[in-house]
């Protein structure tokens, strides 16, 4: 039971983990995103502000008079309604001392933002050298205008801002919805994983199954035992060659290790016999593709495989059987096995026969209504295939015999 559950809570801890981490991927952009909407916003009123009080206020030849003449406190009636017409302004006042350049300068104080404005007359010609006017903004009260909830000041940690103006997301990730989301995603990433585990491991039981059922049957038959393995192999081999990759590449494996399993429903008598076949024997022979079909669709789990089982003794000119299908008509799949069945027969080890050298044949297959691309293939890489290790994910327990036996019988 515990080691039932190792792998489902293995899965379900990593899905979590990883999804974690696409929440914590996703918090992260929108809260980048977020400090740059508000910092953007945050510029804006800053500017917008500033300059309209410059506007409004310190291009103005009467306030330029006034203070040139040492009458600040007339000066602070002049300005006295900033507050009233620029609520944002916590205070505005005059200072002695160099004004800065150009129209205004910004600077942070704490939560304090100072704008510091030159007094001009009304054309911009002539300023006040010794006197500027400080206008002073609470960035706090700023920040709930331009992001009510999200943003917080915070002087320590947070990240800088215009004009230096330090921000921090007040949003924690673990909160309600990230949590709840995890979990959500979490458990249904983990089930569909799950449910994908279960089937594959289905489908290699049930391989497995059959698999030793044909290699049972193939100990009595007159064939080599492990024919279905070796084609299995070969075919996988050829596949590769093909250009076959993920699924369809395993269902040509699974199908070429299944195609004989409709032998099981011909007499043994039939199997077994080493003369030549009757006509009524041979049309009984000729069933085991169609048996071989009818058990594969009789599991959900291969039932995709029947139709390529079904023509595996296919010919390309329509010689074959059991529907005499031509060339093009020919799954590819099928034509494959078609080809390492006839190779695997000619070159295996029989009762009643020394194997045939494989250049033998090649020789003859070149004559066969086999598909001669793939036999083309299969002579072409002949030397890669007596040295192929197959993937992992082939049956642990299905022995290419023919590479461990194939020099110590063919070389002589
Ligand atoms: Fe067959």
């Amino acid at each position: 039971m515990k080691r039932k559950l190792f792998v489902p809570i293995v899965i379900t801890l990593i899905t979590i983990l990883v999804v974690g981490m696409l929440f914590w991927g996703l918090h992260s952009y929108v809260t980048d995103q977020n400090f740059h909407t508000t910092d953007y916003a945050l510029r804006n009123v800053i500017d917008l502000q500033a300059s309209a009080i410059y506007n409004g206020y310190f291009a103005w030849t009467s306030l330029y008079d006034t203070v040139l003449q040492g009458d600040l406190a007339k000066a602070a009636t002049l300005v006295e309604d900033v507050k009233e017409n620029f609520p944002l302004i916590d205070s505005l006042e005059f200072e002695r001392g160099l004004p800065p350049e150009g129209r205004f300068a910004i600077t942070l104080d704490g939560e304090l933002l100072r704008i510091e404005y030159p007094i001009w007359n009304d054309n911009g010609t002539a300023r006040v050298p010794d006197t500027f006017a400080v206008a002073v903004i609470q960035v706090r009260r700023l920040l709930e205008i331009v992001s009510p909830h999200e943003f917080k000041l915070d002087i320590a940690h947070g990240r800088r801002a215009s004009y230096g103006i330090p921000l921090s997301p007040s949003l924690p990730f673990f909160n309600l919805w990230n949590i709840s989301g995890i979990v959500l995603v979490s458990i249904l990433i983990a089930w569909l994983i799950l449910q994908r585990y279960a089937r594959r491991k289905d489908f290699f039981l049930d391989t497995r199954g059959l698999e030793s059922i044909i290699y049972l049957f193939e100990q009595t038959e007159k064939f080599s035992a492990s024919h279905s393995r070796n084609v299995a192999i070969f075919a996988l081999f050829l596949g590769k060659k093909l250009g076959f990759r993920g699924r369809r590449l395993r269902n040509l494996y699974v199908a070429a290790l299944l195609h004989d399993i409709g032998k099981i429903g011909v007499p043994t008598s039939i199997i077994t016999k080493t003369g030549k076949l009757d006509a009524k024997e041979y049309a009984q022979m000729k069933q085991h593709p169609v048996i071989s079909a009818r058990i594969l669709r009789g599991f959900k789990e291969f039932e995709h495989l029947s139709n390529i089982v079904l023509h595996h003794h296919e010919r390309e000119d329509g010689s074959g059987y059991p529907d005499g299908l031509r060339g093009k008509d020919i799954p590819l799949e099928s034509k494959i096995i078609a080809v390492v069945d006839v190779f695997e027969a000619l070159v295996g080890e029989r009762p009643y026969r020394n194997p045939i050298h494989p250049m033998y044949a090649f020789e003859k297959m070149r004559q066969m209504p086999l598909d001669q691309r793939i036999v083309g293939i299969l002579i072409d890489h002949y030397e890669e295939l007596r040295t192929f290790r197959s993937p992992r994910w082939v049956l642990s327990y299905s022995p290419w015999v023919i590479a461990a036996q194939g020099p110590s019988v063919w070389i002589q």
